[in-house]
């Protein structure tokens, strides 16, 4: 079952991307749940705060499998995106991908759950990518990538074939990662980088060629 009456968890850029493509798609925005006591970027469309406040909405409406739900959470947020996933699951919300209409998706690869594909995003043959995932704006995911879940591939960002990514891992803007290319989890490779060795866990890299600059902690 799928339905286009969708609750967004994040009030910040990435909800007004995912509101212009699921109104385009002629859905609609029910409810937007952030921690911050922060204005709703959706005309419109009600703001509430908190873990509490979104308990609270699920008692009152009693059906949950009557709404769509994705964190609309950008940035080097993965770990939290995929966490939001687990908790829409938990509670019995629908919890499909989102996908704009200009996106180029092979019929043979292979998509988690809440991801998110952009403008001009390409998808290519045989890629997966895992759960919560983001492509945005033409992000370019060549053949028989393999992609963790709650990574994000920033916009312009290129993976040439073959390339793997871990887990809650940001290839950030216009970089490119050349092919058989392994990039651990965590990881984050700074904007207008080329990767061309591979890269362990937990670390940020940046540069042409890309150079290890520090270790990192998990990103939350
Ligand atoms: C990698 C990144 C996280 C590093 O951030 P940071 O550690 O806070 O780095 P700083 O801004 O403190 O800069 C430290 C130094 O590194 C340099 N630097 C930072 N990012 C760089 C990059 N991507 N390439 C080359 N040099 C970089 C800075 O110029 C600075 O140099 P200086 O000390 O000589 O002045 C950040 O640059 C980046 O790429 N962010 C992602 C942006 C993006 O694509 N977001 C997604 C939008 S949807």
């Amino acid at each position: 079952m799928k339905t286009n009456n969708y609750v967004l968890w994040g009030a910040t850029g990435q909800a007004k991307v995912l509101a212009d493509i699921i109104y385009n798609d002629g859905g609609t925005i029910a409810k937007i749940f952030d921690n911050r006591e922060i204005e709703s970027p959706l005309q419109g469309v009600d703001i509430a705060y908190g873990i509490g406040a979104f308990e609270q909405w699920l008692n009152s409406v009693g059906t949950p499998e009557h709404y769509s739900a994705i964190a609309a959470i950008g940035g080097v947020s993965g770990f939290d995106r995929f966490e939001f996933y687990q908790l829409f699951c938990n509670n019995g919300l629908l919890t499909p991908s989102v996908f704009h209409k200009t996106a180029c998706i092979s019929q043979s690869a292979i998509l988690g759950e809440n991801v998110q594909i952009l403008a001009h995003a390409f998808v290519g043959v045989e890629t997966s990518i895992g759960h919560a995932t983001i492509l945005n704006t033409k992000a370019s995911v060549d053949h028989e990538c393999v992609l963790g879940t709650g990574v994000h591939i920033a916009p312009n960002a290129t993976l040439c074939g073959c390339v793997t990514v871990g887990n809650f891992s940001m290839i950030a803007a216009g970089s490119t990662i050349l092919p058989r290319i392994k990039i651990g989890s965590n990881v984050i490779v700074g904007a207008g980088s080329v990767v061309t060795k591979d890269l362990p866990n937990n670390v940020i890299a940046y540069g042409n060629p890309a150079k290890i600059i520090r270790r990192q902690d998990l990103v939350r």
